[in-house]
């Protein structure tokens, strides 16, 4: 089944009642149509604008994209969703915090995450993916919801299995 000609989820509101075999799902078709449009595109921010929309288009997040490593800050990349804002410092914030920690942080409740930069009053989860190259931090993969607790250990796993393929664009 090719679930970006028949969508299954059509709007956010089905988001919080995914199974776990439903998001593996989903995020496998994601990750297959990934890896076709990167096969024969290695520039970065068309590579990156393509990534951020199959996954806006499969999951229907309030936000997803990302944030690239550039003069020791992480500065806006390609994106879907609304305006963001466009600089955050090392260790600040979900983004920060990740890219400090190379490794991935899933916050159930950003109200609750010390430091939480509130680019969207309508986040209220957030799931932060470092993308690596050659061991390094090279950008963050970004995703908030409106929903709390929109991200787990599945999400985890796959998008890190995602950005895992990022890291030659760069
Ligand atoms: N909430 C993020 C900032 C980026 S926006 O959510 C798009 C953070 O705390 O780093």
């Amino acid at each position: 089944m090719d679930l970006f000609s028949q969508p299954f989820i059509h709007d956010n509101s089905m988001i919080e009642s995914l199974t776990t075999n439903d998001k593996a799902l989903i995020y496998t078709e994601c990750h297959t149509r990934i890896e076709g449009l990167l096969e024969t595109e290695t520039d970065l921010i068309a590579g990156l604008a393509n990534v951020s929309a199959v996954l806006k288009e499969a999951f229907h997040w309030w936000w997803v994209g990302f944030y690239l490593v550039k003069d020791k800050q992480l500065v806006l990349g390609p994106f879907q969703g609304p305006v963001a804002c466009t600089r955050i410092a090392f260790g600040k914030g979900v983004c920060g915090a990740a890219w400090a920690q190379n490794e991935t942080l899933v916050v159930k409740d950003v109200h609750q995450f010390p430091g939480h930069i509130a680019c969207s009053a309508e986040s209220n989860s957030e799931i932060v993916v470092p993308v690596c190259k050659h061991g390094a931090v090279v950008a963050v993969l970004d995703a908030d919801s409106e929903h709390f607790s929109c991200f787990d250990e599945t999400d985890r796993l796959f998008l890190e299995k995602i950005c895992a393929t990022l890291g030659h664009l760069f």
